[in-house]
Order: C-alpha cells, then sequence, then structure tokens
C-alpha cells in the first residue's frame, strides 16, 4: 500500500521545506511564463518606485505559491508580513496588521479562499484605496473613523480558486494558476536540492526519483529525502539510477507517484464502478476524503495524465488506467475513450 505524500507538513518537515526553498527568481525553477511576467512587473514597479500590484497564486499544494510570495517581496527588496485566511479571527486583527505594514510592503495571506466575510469586506477599500474605513464605540457614540494606509502589495494564495468571491478576485491585478513541473524541471529540482543537502545524486538517480514526484517539488524533495536516508542507512555514497530506484521500490512509492487516495480513486472508478461514470460525491464516499479535496488536489492531476476524465455524466476511468489495474474496459465504455 502507497502511503500519502499529500499530508500538511509537520514542523520538522517545515524545517526541512524552508531550508530546501529558493530564495530569488533565478533559483526558482519552471513555470517559466508566470516567472518571466513577475520579472516584468517587478522591474516596472522598482522602475515607477511604485507599489507592486496586488497578486493572487493558485494551484495544488506544494507548487511554489508561498515561495513565489517570499521570492517576490524579496526581489522588490521589501519586507513581508504573513498570515493565513483562518487566522484573521477579528476586524481588528486585520486593522492592526494594515496599519503597521511599511510603505510597499508584502502583505502575504496563504488560504486567501477562508476569510472571514467581514474582514474581506474590510479588505476592499484597503486594497482599492488603501484606507480603511473603522467604527469607533458603539451605540449612539459609535462614529466612523478613516484610517489612509500606506501603499501596500496583497499576495495572496489558494488551493481553491473557486470558492474565492468575485469582489475579492477583481481586486487582484495579477492572478496566476501554477501547474504540475514537467520530469526535466523536478530532476533540476531534485538536483539543486541535493547540493544544499550535501548529498551526490547522479541526473539519472535525480530523473528516478522526478518520476514519481507527482509533478510536484514538495513530493520531490519530501522523496529525494526518504532516499537519502535509505542510502545512509545502506552505506551508499552516490544516488544513481539503481540506488534511486531499489529504495523507491522498497519505500513502496508508485511508479506514477499515486499515493493512497490516488489509488482509491482509481480503484473506486475502475473497480467499483466498473468504468461506468461516477459522480464527484460517490467518489468522495468510497474514498473517504472531503470532495473538494478530491476535486481541487486529487483529480487534476489524474486527468492530467489521463487516467481519469471527466463526462457530463461524472468522472470515468480511462483506458490507462483499465491498464494500470491489468484489465480490460468494458466493451459497452469503450465509445467514451474515443
Ligand atoms: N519552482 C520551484 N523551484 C524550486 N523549488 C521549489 C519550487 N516550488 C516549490 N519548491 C519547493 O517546494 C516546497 C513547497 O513549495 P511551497 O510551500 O511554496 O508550495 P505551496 O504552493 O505554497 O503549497 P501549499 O498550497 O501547500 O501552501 C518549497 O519548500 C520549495 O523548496
Ligand atoms: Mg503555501
Amino acid at each position: 500500500m502507497t502511503e500519502r505524500l499529500l499530508p500538511t507538513a509537520n514542523e520538522d518537515e517545515r524545517a526541512f521545506e524552508e531550508g530546501l526553498r529558493p530564495r530569488r527568481l533565478t533559483e526558482y525553477v519552471g513555470q517559466t511564463r508566470i516567472v518571466e511576467n513577475l520579472r516584468v512587473y517587478i522591474k516596472a514597479a522598482l522602475m515607477r518606485s511604485e507599489h507592486l500590484d496586488h497578486a493572487l497564486f493558485h494551484g495544488p499544494p506544494g507548487l511554489g505559491k508561498t515561495t513565489l510570495a517570499y521570492i517576490m517581496a524579496e526581489e522588490l527588496g521589501v519586507p513581508i508580513r504573513c498570515t493565513t485566511g483562518p487566522a484573521l479571527e477579528k476586524t481588528g486583527d486585520l486593522a492592526a496588521i494594515l496599519t503597521n505594514l511599511e510603505e510597499r510592503a508584502v502583505l502575504f495571506i496563504d488560504e486567501i479562499h477562508r476569510l472571514h466575510p467581514a474582514i474581506e469586506e474590510m479588505l476592499y477599500p484597503a486594497l482599492e484605496d488603501f484606507h480603511l474605513d473603522l467604527i469607533i464605540g458603539q451605540g449612539p457614540s459609535a462614529r466612523n473613523v478613516r484610517l489612509i494606509l500606506k501603499k501596500f502589495t496583497l499576495i495572496g494564495a489558494t488551493t481553491r480558486i473557486g470558492l474565492l468571491t468575485s469582489p475579492l478576485q477583481s481586486r487582484f491585478g495579477i492572478i496566476e494558476r501554477l501547474g504540475y513541473y514537467s520530469f526535466k524541471e523536478l530532476s533540476s529540482i531534485i538536483q539543486r536540492s541535493a547540493r544544499i543537502l550535501a548529498v551526490e545524486v547522479t541526473s539519472e538517480g535525480a530523473e528516478e526519483i522526478a518520476i514519481r514526484a507527482r509533478g510536484t517539488p514538495r513530493i520531490a524533495n519530501r522523496l529525494l529525502r526518504r532516499v537519502r536516508d535509505f542510502a545512509t542507512v545502506s552505506g551508499t555514497a552516490l544516488i544513481d539510477r539503481k540506488a534511486a530506484h531499489e529504495a523507491l521500490e522498497r519505500l513502496g512509492i508508485d511508479r506514477n507517484g499515486f499515493d493512497e487516495i490516488d489509488m482509491k480513486i482509481l480503484e473506486t472508478v475502475v473497480r467499483t464502478f466498473s468504468g461506468k461514470p461516477v459522480g464527484l460525491k460517490s467518489i468522495a464516499v468510497a474514498v473517504g476524503e472531503n470532495p473538494d479535496t478530491i476535486e481541487d488536489v486529487y483529480e487534476p492531476y489524474l486527468i492530467q495524465n489521463g487516467f481519469l476524465s471527466r463526462t457530463p455524466k461524472g468522472r470515468v476511468a480511462t483506458e490507462k488506467a483499465f491498464k494500470y489495474f491489468g484489465a480490460l474496459p468494458p466493451k459497452t465504455q469503450v465509445g467514451l475513450f474515443d
């Protein structure tokens, strides 16, 4: 049984990730179009000595949204203040942060789709005109106070763009979706991480790990860490293709990088429903996972890699998915794959 490769990071993993995080745009591998555009926007803001437009990054977990936010602050040469949607509980929390931001600083709000409605509303004028309207006091003595803020850049990140309200979305000048990384890009991330961790990995060893990283830098780094442990224990100094392959096999990492949930989804559509269209909710019940997580985290990778397709009637296992289990697609379903 493969284990879950997409868990939330614990303290130890967070520190590990922190050490591998690229600090500058030149170190950030892949997402070429996005990086080139950001380079232009940052340069323009610096040339005009202005704050950068508000930016929103969305896409599945572990693809480098937080990393990009830190890099942008670094490239702009400004401080960054970080918080998350659910951490902002009272309007006062947001007011305290906003009034303390330095001119042109970056405010990073992770999980921005989880902002409380009252906080979101307070954010609108702050984003648009850099002011805050506060109500001081209660009852008949209550009065409105307008606070003028320094110009700042909000960077929002979310794995769930669909949950962002349109008034909030419309206040971002830059909206970018991060996509999965190619094997080549993941190999170069692994080689970069190996240099930082002082482990020797051949390019073939890196490729072997990259193939199973599910298009995700976070997973690539985690797999490298595990393979390194394995190499240490078995006394192997160099991680070449053979060493990487053996370690990954013994760790039970699936050859497509699928984790437990991916496997359960595929088993559901291939075996339980024998290739018939299945609704998202039915998959969620069978898998024991939240439908939103399946839709936002798991499905995009399976669809992109041709294991699953979306039809108006529901999710359908593809021929590739049947082959994966060594099964033949039922004849009645064949037409669905044309
Ligand atoms: N383009 C990249 N080049 C090199 N390393 C990267 C890149 N993107 C991400 N990483 C590595 O992957 C790890 C995870 O990235 P990050 O935390 O930025 O993902 P995220 O999109 O914010 O994920 P989440 O949605 O879970 O918050 C980072 O610690 C970093 O080391
Ligand atoms: Mg993040």
